[in-house]
């Protein structure tokens, strides 16, 4: 997939014109997700060195808070939280992903410092100016697009607190063959000055970053192919099994064609 982990189009979706289709739910696209990154503990272009980075550069310290909308299998909490000793809460669509979060939080024996919450993150009532960091890595849809995420976000942060936000972006002017393999519209994302100007008309001062690289994002996208290839072969007779064949496709594709137009990074953001 061209675009870390949004839900990409079936070829029915791909009909439709682009702005709808990444922002409902599709349990069809969901359950290949969980299946395709069934091997992944970050379900993004992020390695695990970077990570860490991330961690730092936050500047994190015990008895911190953080809120993690779509937080996935719960890597970034669980780390962090083992490391720094915060407290955090997880809100995530899939259970799959959240049963993996939940586990993940035992092995690294941080259960009492994390709570994982199962719902739509645009949802999410969570407590005002309550946390040191809101973040969400790889899910703007949430708020229909980064502008409107971080709305979503903005009630829960404390004053001087970080925003971290995962996001695409073009690192060069898309052709239409990107776009449409994609299913999106050039205006769907930014270069990454356009992007910057999305966080400074909401407000917020860009203090950090850290970018994917190609590298790290064929092995979050790449790895993918592999694992779902093989559980196709395992479940051929699986009600999913022809969708998913042609969610492949069409994700392999748009991988393919993107790699060198589509680049992905998380920004650190400060209130101004
Ligand atoms: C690209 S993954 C990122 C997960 C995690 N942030 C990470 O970096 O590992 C996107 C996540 O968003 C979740 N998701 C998608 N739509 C959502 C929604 N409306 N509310 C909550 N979670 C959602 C998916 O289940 C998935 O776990």
């Amino acid at each position: 997939m061209g675009v870390p982990h949004r839900l990409i189009p079936t070829a029915k979706e791909l009909a439709t014109p682009s702005s709808t289709i990444f922002f409902e739910e599709s349990s069809l696209s969901l359950r290949f997700h969980e299946i395709a990154e069934s091997g992944h503990r970050i379900l993004n272009p992020l390695t695990p060195a970077k990570l860490d980075l991330l961690g730092e550069i936050c500047r994190l310290r015990p008895g911190m808070r953080q809120l993690d909308l779509a937080c996935g299998a719960g890597e970034m909490l669980a780390q962090w939280s083992a490391r720094y000793d915060i407290e955090g809460v997880g809100v995530d669509l899939s259970k799959v992903f959240l049963d993996a979060a939940v586990a993940r939080a035992a092995e690294l024996g941080v259960t009492s410092r994390l709570r994982f919450v199962h719902g739509d993150a645009a949802d999410h009532v969570a407590e005002s100016e309550a946390y040191d960091v809101v973040s969400c890595v790889g899910a703007t849809w949430i708020g229909g697009n980064l502008a409107g995420t971080i709305e979503l976000m903005r009630p829960a942060l404390r004053p001087g607190g970080l925003l971290v936000i995962g996001e695409v972006f073009w690192i060069s002017e898309p052709p239409e063959e990107v776009c449409e393999a994609n299913g999106m519209a050039r205006t769907d994302y930014a270069s990454l000055i356009g992007t910057n100007a999305v966080f400074e008309s909401a407000g917020f001062e860009l203090i950090e970053m850290v970018l994917s690289d190609a590298d790290s994002f064929d092995r979050y996208v790449a790895s993918q192919w592999r694992t779902m290839s093989d559980w196709l072969r395992e479940h051929p007779t699986d009600p999913d099994a022809t969708e998913f064949r042609d969610l492949l496709e069409v994700a392999r594709r748009a991988h393919l064609l993107s790699r060198n137009h589509l680049g992905w990074g998380v920004f650190v953001l400060r209130a101004i």
